[in-house]
């Protein structure tokens, strides 16, 4: 009992006199991006030895999660196994404790003295959020996987107050046009939770090869998901020339279980798209019968829009239903994405059953007809307690009742469903499209789609349109970086085309408006990438000056 008195008089005696000899912290001691709403520093540092004392008095299996990936994420490199301590023992302690007001299930209060250190939150999101900011804190070292010795674990003394702008933070993958194995999937969700996004888009289906595992529809694994071979350089390269591999790959149930349990350990819903009814051909070949036209068809092997696509005939709403049944049982996020875009219609102008089906329903184009597909599997997806999310594509026709729209072909489609009063996603090609070049210099990169986005077009972009009034703009969710693959093969190139300009997105959707001043983001920016370096992330350096 003296012996405990005595350590916690002791550093309080200690910082008391030491108070005015504590040594200022220089402004790059606080890299963190996204940029928090409130950062007051303070002069000196807590350092973190193998005494400090994890302290978490808040007993929730969410919580538990949280105090358990900051006790793992300080171990590989300081070697320190912290103590979880259910009490607070008082100083030389990382408490996590419940702070009933911060009002934002994602907001924490992050403050750090000689002392201690404490993390204060209503949720375990925001708890989890504080750790982040607070690993951003920490030398990047922390981020190395061996024992790294003569180094002071240090975090510079600070009080931040922070919450995020949107509640929808997102970053999309295509595994479609190619294929990225679980390992870098879950790569790509932690550095997404690193940033404090919350949302990871997974493109599972497209006409080039179709990624989930669907039980009842075994030739989705046998037929869809392989491709006879791929085209070489790009589509609009004449003539196209193949390169005579097959290729292709699926993730199982098991793994998809794998990947969502570990998103939801980083505070990520994963939103999963189940393409309709275009961007369908990879399942056509599977499945003909599913077609207007029950040709045999094959996986796509280049790039583009096919006219192949669902025809919204019984079996094919069959069919959807019984795989977004299978879907929904692997993903316990509140959506299911299903596409939506670039639907030809001429096959349904073609089709004596489409053109029927019109009559009797009463639709006047074929755009009312994508609406009512789009309708009745909202009705189904709604059923099973769940919201879809489509593309800015399902708003002609007429939106599903309950559709959130992602806008992607500019501002337009998000700013109309905004006024409809619906949810909003906005992920336009201009601001949001990680796969367009990033350099002006284009010799200097590897082949892309086309497009130029450098990172400060990313960064100026402002998720909320001005012409919304204050009611309007409250549909505006979030925002969303998107990362198509026709022409990135491989993981590190994806990481490329992602990074830093997700980081752009993720400051976006997080800081207040006007605390975003892109000159400050790119001086924390080159702060960051040493510990980018550290996690080997292969970002693109055209906005780091060295
Ligand atoms: C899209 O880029 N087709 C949504």
């Amino acid at each position: 009992m003296k012996k405990w008195l005595f350590l916690a008089l002791l550093p309080l005696s200690v910082s008391c006199q030491q108070k005015p000899t504590l040594t200022e912290n220089k402004p790059e001691a606080y890299t963190v991006l996204p940029k928090p709403v409130s950062l007051i520093p303070k002069p000196g540092n807590f350092v973190i030895n193998k005494e400090t004392v994890l302290s978490l008095t808040v007993k929730t299996e969410r919580f538990e999660q949280v105090a358990a990936y900051l006790a793992n994420l300080i171990k590989p490199a300081t070697g320190f196994e912290l103590l979880i301590d259910k009490k607070d023992p008082g100083n030389n302690t990382i408490a996590i404790s419940l702070d009933e007001s911060v009002t934002n299930p994602e907001g924490y209060k992050l403050v750090i003295t000689p002392e201690r250190i404490d993390i204060k939150a209503s949720e375990a999101a925001g708890a989890f959020y504080a750790v982040q900011t607070l690993r951003q804190l920490l030398p990047e070292a922390i981020e190395r996987k061996e024992i790294t010795s003569g180094l002071a674990w240090t975090a510079p003394c600070v009080e931040i107050e922070d919450y995020p702008r949107f509640g929808y933070r997102g970053m999309h993958l295509d595994v479609c046009r190619h294929f990225f194995p679980v390992e870098f999937v879950k790569r790509y969700i932690d550095l997404l939770a690193m940033h404090k996004m919350n949302r990871f888009h997974w493109h599972l289906t497209e006409d080039q090869g179709w990624r989930i595992e669907i039980k009842k529809y075994p030739k989705l694994q046998e037929v869809a998901a392989w491709r006879k071979e791929t085209i070489i350089g790009h589509n609009s390269e004449k003539p196209q020339r193949f390169d005579g591999q097959r290729y292709g790959g699926y993730y199982t149930q098991d793994e998809i279980k794998e990947v969502v349990w570990y998103a939801q350990s980083r505070f990520v819903e994963i939103v999963p798209e189940i393409e309709m009814p275009g961007h369908a051909q990879a399942a056509l070949a599977a499945y003909p019968e599913l077609a207007c036209k029950p040709d045999p068809y094959e996986v796509a092997t280049k790039w583009g829009v096919f006219d192949d696509v669902f025809c919204p005939t019984p079996q094919t709403f069959e069919f959807l239903e019984n795989v977004i049944s299978e879907v929904i049982t692997l993903f316990p996020g509140r959506y299911i994405h299903i596409g939506g875009d670039e639907c030809p219609k001429k096959r349904w102008e073609e089709s004596a059953f489409c053109q029927d089906l019109m009559k009797k329903e009463g639709l006047k184009d074929e755009h009312e007809l994508q609406s009512y597909f789009i309708r009745r599997m909202e009705k189904f997806i709604n059923s099973k307690g769940k919201k879809i999310i489509g593309w800015d594509e399902i708003l002609e026709g007429g939106l599903a009742p309950d559709a959130t729209v992602m806008s992607w072909r500019g501002t337009e489609g998000g700013i109309a469903a905004a006024k409809q009063r619906h949810d909003v996603i906005m992920t336009p090609t201009t601001y949001c499209y990680l796969d367009y070049y990033q350099s002006n210099d284009q010799k200097d990169e590897p082949l892309a789609i086309g497009g130029y986005l450098p990172l400060d077009s990313v960064y100026s972009f402002n998720p909320t349109p001005a012409i919304l009034n204050a009611e309007e703009a409250k549909h505006i969710l979030g925002a969303q970086g998107n990362v198509w693959t026709e022409y990135i093969k491989t993981p590190e190139q994806a990481e490329y085309m992602a990074y830093p300009r997700a980081i752009a997105i993720a400051e976006m959707t997080w800081t207040p408006q006007d605390m975003r001043q892109f000159a400050d983001f790119q001086n924390r920016l080159e702060g960051h990438a040493a510990r980018l370096d550290e996690l080997k992330v292969n970002y693109a350096k055209h906005y780091i000056r060295k």
